[in-house]
């Protein structure tokens, strides 16, 4: 397989566009790539102050050094979960990624600001049946948000890429989860008070690309998942859907490319004016959420707190 730009061989073939690139090649391509989407769905300006969340793996790390190579401003923001040895290793190659190319890193440790870690949290709730991963989802999200309104920042940006996005408009769409179809996409609008505009400037790339980017960029990151991945019908999704991408080369594109056409033409308009409507402000911490009172991050760690004091 050769390059198709200069007919060298080529690094990396994506069938989905036909496309085959050698490395100097792919390594343009990305960038390319990254300032149409931001432009196509108008995620940001070349001025715009950005914090992108660091999770020390391949997506994110990759999208920071592409959004330096764009010449954009960006400060990192990295959450210490408490999640063992896999949030050290990951904290470490944030670190580094960030010294090496001489960024800015915020740090947040769950366990110092919030009084607990993520596993210690789920413990001390009942919140998904044992494992931590919807406390940890609830409050990465939260901490995101406050730090992003904290510091001024126009945009929070994240490393998800094609395949978690395939996989997570899959599970909406078998629940018919029409609240979270409404929200779906490259861009979530600041719309209601106190919530920070989101991009998500790699939705468009496969897994495997943004994986190939870091490996021939050099760029060190945390091939482990957190071990409580393991078993996520996230992952089943994800499975599956490449199973069907082997079959039919670029359907996982087409799937989700036709979801946010299909969205552009009018679909599931009406539930996001009437998730937005529902919208309140959180009477403790002020985010805005669809809970009569308090928002769920802070019933949760409300509840952890208390059940330390009492323990
Ligand atoms: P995940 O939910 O683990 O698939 O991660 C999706 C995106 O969320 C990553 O690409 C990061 O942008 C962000 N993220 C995940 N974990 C963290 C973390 N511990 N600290 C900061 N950002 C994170
Ligand atoms: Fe949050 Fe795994 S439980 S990253
Ligand atoms: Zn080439
Ligand atoms: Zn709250």
């Amino acid at each position: 397989m050769r390059c198709r730009k200069c007919g060298e061989k080529a690094a990396i073939n994506m069938r989905q566009h036909k496309l085959a690139l050698c490395g100097t090649h792919f390594l343009e391509w990305i960038p390319e790539q990254t300032q149409r989407f931001i432009e196509k769905y108008k995620m940001f300006e070349e001025d715009s102050r950005i914090l992108l969340a660091v999770s020390g793996g391949k997506d994110s790390l990759a999208l920071w050094d592409v959004l330096h190579r764009l010449g954009y401003q960006t400060t990192g923001l990295y959450i210490d979960l408490g999640i063992s040895d896999y949030s050290i290793q990951s904290q470490r190659m944030a670190e580094k990624f960030a010294t090496e190319n001489d960024l800015k890193l915020t740090l947040v440790d769950v366990a110092e600001s919030e009084g607990a870690t993520i596993p210690e949290a789920s413990k001390l709730t009942e919140r998904g049946k044992g494992k931590p991963c919807s406390v940890c989802g609830l409050t990465k999200r939260h901490i995101m948000n406050r730090v992003a309104r904290e510091g001024g920042y126009d945009v929070l940006v994240t490393g998800h890429n094609l395949d978690d996005e395939a996989a997570v408009l899959f599970g909406n769409t078998i629940n018919w989860a029409v609240g979270y179809l409404a929200r779906q996409g490259p861009v979530l609008e600041e719309k209601a008070d106190g919530l920070v505009r989101k991009a998500k400037p790699f939705c468009r790339f496969y897994e495997r690309e943004t994986a190939a980017y870091a490996l021939l960029r050099g760029i060190n990151y945390i091939y482990d998942e957190c071990p409580y991945a393991e078993g996520a019908t996230s992952i089943y999704y994800k499975e599956l859907l490449n199973q069907m991408e082997e079959v039919r080369p670029g359907m996982k594109l087409s799937f989700y490319l036709s979801f946010l056409r299909a969205k552009k033409f009018g679909l599931f308009v009406q539930e996001s004016t009437i998730a937005q409507s529902k919208l309140v402000n959180c009477s403790t911490c002020g985010q805005p959420t669809t809970a009569p009172d308090q928002c769920a991050y802070c019933r949760t760690w409300d509840k952890v707190r208390s059940r330390q004091a009492a323990a």
